[in-house]
């Protein structure tokens, strides 16, 4: 099982891979904005009237905007790691909207959030945790400013995503799997949910499989919503060289294409969703032994 803890991602990197794709993210984003639709149906269906909201890895702010959209009255509080997505987020949202309320945004590290506990109503994040190093400390962060009675929502994307492509640089070069960020499996976001107190952790999981005209599609959309294996440490950005990208491309091709020439890559998202739960407290009640 993968531990929530052993990734070896560079913070700093992620943040740069992001910043210099805030103006193609959303070109390539279409399943990352099926995945937050289908994000905001958990937290509606769970009928919270939250009043601060926070989304943490907002990126251009799709799922931002789609919050405020359903909460009008809510202050949103966007975050990200990456200044040029929040650049980007702000000026897309120039028209104001006096009837609805706040949007802020700040520029900071999932794994250390610049709010007092007990912040927010409502604290989700889409598609952000599989970034993190240590994601079990993304989430505590986000219990921290939980207020009680508040809700955490949050999606990821899970183990099965990109098995074509996992495999396909694993049989070309042996560590080249090592490309990809390890992405967590159901389990293990349960088990680190239950460490923390909350109440009724609920996971689910989706599959998506998408098609592309060639390889080098896949690769470009990659590429073009940050997705970088620059990120992982140890490896240089700019790792798909030619070499590699034309082994890469007679491998994939070989072994994921259909009929029609399209190949296709799997995706797995997993959503997750926790109510706060006060930590239990005890009483000290003193015992008298009667000799
Ligand atoms: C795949 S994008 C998702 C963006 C947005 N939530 C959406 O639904 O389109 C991941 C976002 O998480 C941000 N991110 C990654 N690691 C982060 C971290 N440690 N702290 C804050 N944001 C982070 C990235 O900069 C990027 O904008």
């Amino acid at each position: 099982m993968m531990q929530m803890d052993s990734y070896r991602i560079n913070h700093a990197r992620v943040g740069r891979a992001f910043s210099s794709s805030a103006v193609s993210y959303d070109e390539h984003a279409v399943l990352q904005r099926e995945i937050g639709d289908r994000l905001l149906a958990h937290i509606t269906c769970s009928n919270i009237a939250p009043s601060r909201i926070l989304d943490v890895g907002s990126g251009t702010g799709y799922f931002t905007h789609l919050l405020h959209q359903h909460y009008k009255k809510a202050d949103v509080t966007a975050v990200d790691i990456a200044q040029a997505m929040l650049y980007y987020a702000r000026a897309k949202r120039r028209i104001r909207m006096p009837w609805h309320g706040m949007r802020h945004y700040a520029a900071a590290d999932a794994c250390a959030l610049p709010f007092a506990d007990a912040s927010f109503d409502l604290v989700c994040s889409n598609l952000a945790l599989q970034w993190v190093a240590r994601p079990a400390l993304m989430l505590t962060e986000m219990r921290r400013v939980l207020a009680p009675d508040g809700l955490m929502v949050f999606s990821t994307f899970g183990r099965r995503t990109l098995c074509e492509l996992r495999h396909a640089l694993a049989h070309i070069e042996r560590d080249q799997g090592g490309l990809i960020v390890p992405f967590p499996d159901v389990m293990a976001m349960g088990n680190a949910l239950a460490e923390l107190p909350i109440e009724v952790p609920v996971v689910d999981s989706d599959l998506f499989t998408l098609t592309y005209p060639n390889t080098m599609a896949l690769v470009r959309e990659l590429k073009g919503l940050g997705a970088s294996s620059s990120a992982i440490e140890g490896r240089p950005a700019g790792l798909y060289g030619r070499r590699l990208l034309r082994e890469l491309t007679t491998y994939y091709e070989t072994h994921y294409a259909a009929s029609d020439g399209r190949i296709h890559a799997t995706f797995e998202a997993l959503y997750a969703q926790a109510w706060f739960k006060e930590a239990p407290f005890s009483i000290d009640i003193p015992i008298h032994v009667h000799g």
